[in-house]
């Protein structure tokens, strides 16, 4: 999303406020100016989040991803969702039968909310960026849908992304074309690809996913199957 003023407010208990209006909410998190700031941000937008992204910008991210993940990846996998936020991805894929879902998260209100729903077996706090607290080839696939993206996790958070993942499994996650060209992942996409780790399966055309609040900020989906 293309940033801006941020227009959250510091309660005098030192705790982000949110402003009522969506549009400035995204403006908000997009801004954060670290990880404490932005799981701050996201618990306080937790609640109305699903509401408010379908109202203000038609929120497709979901939807599209998921489109693209059931070509390519079998129902009995065990799957990580990477910045699993409210569980939209996780509620999708459990309706295409999907059963083995791990959701994973910076914001523990996001997970909270995630938790509402029965699609997940698994929640874990942990932060995109950072070394992440399971297994290497833990996962037969990992999705991340408007995760990889300004101010959110950055291009090294690929890395653990395909240490966690099988050999033969698949990545499939959401990036900005822009993002692509200027923000690192072109040059990590590369050095994955040079060193032996993964191949791209497939990239889509870009695409609105928030036809309403940024219908002239596009998005791709990313398929990389994991080599070794
Ligand atoms: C735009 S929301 C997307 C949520 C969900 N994937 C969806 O499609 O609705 C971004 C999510 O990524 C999480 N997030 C941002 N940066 C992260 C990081 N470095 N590590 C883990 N989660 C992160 C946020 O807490 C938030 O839940």
């Amino acid at each position: 999303m293309s940033g801006g003023r941020c227009t959250c407010a510091k309660s005098h208990q030192g705790v982000t406020r949110a402003v009522a209006e969506p549009r400035n909410v995204v403006q908000c998190v997009y801004s954060s100016p670290d990880n404490e700031e932005l799981a701050e941000r996201y618990d306080q937008w937790a609640e109305s989040y699903e509401d408010d992204l379908d109202r203000d910008f038609g929120w497709s991210g979901p939807l599209l991803a998921v489109e693209v993940f059931t070509k390519y990846v079998a129902k009995n996998a065990r799957i990580l969702d990477a910045g699993a936020g409210t569980g939209l991805v996780g509620t999708l894929l459990a309706d295409q039968g999907y059963t083995d879902l791990v959701a994973m998260d910076l914001s523990a209100g996001m997970l909270e909310e995630a938790r509402k729903k029965s699609a997940y077996r698994e929640f874990h706090q942990m932060v995109m960026g950072e070394r992440l607290d399971f297994p290497t080839s833990s996962f037969d696939a990992v999705v991340s849908v408007g995760v990889l993206t300004v101010g959110h996790a950055p291009p090294s958070s690929l890395d653990e992304l395909v240490r966690v993942t099988k050999p033969g499994g698949h990545i499939v996650y959401t990036l900005r074309p822009d993002l692509y060209e200027d923000g690192g992942f072109k040059e990590k996409h590369a050095e994955l690809g040079a060193n032996g780790m993964w191949e791209l399966v497939v990239v889509s055309e870009p695409t609105q996913i928030l036809p309403k609040g940024e219908p002239d900020v596009l998005h791709q989906v990313w398929v990389f199957a994991v080599t070794s």
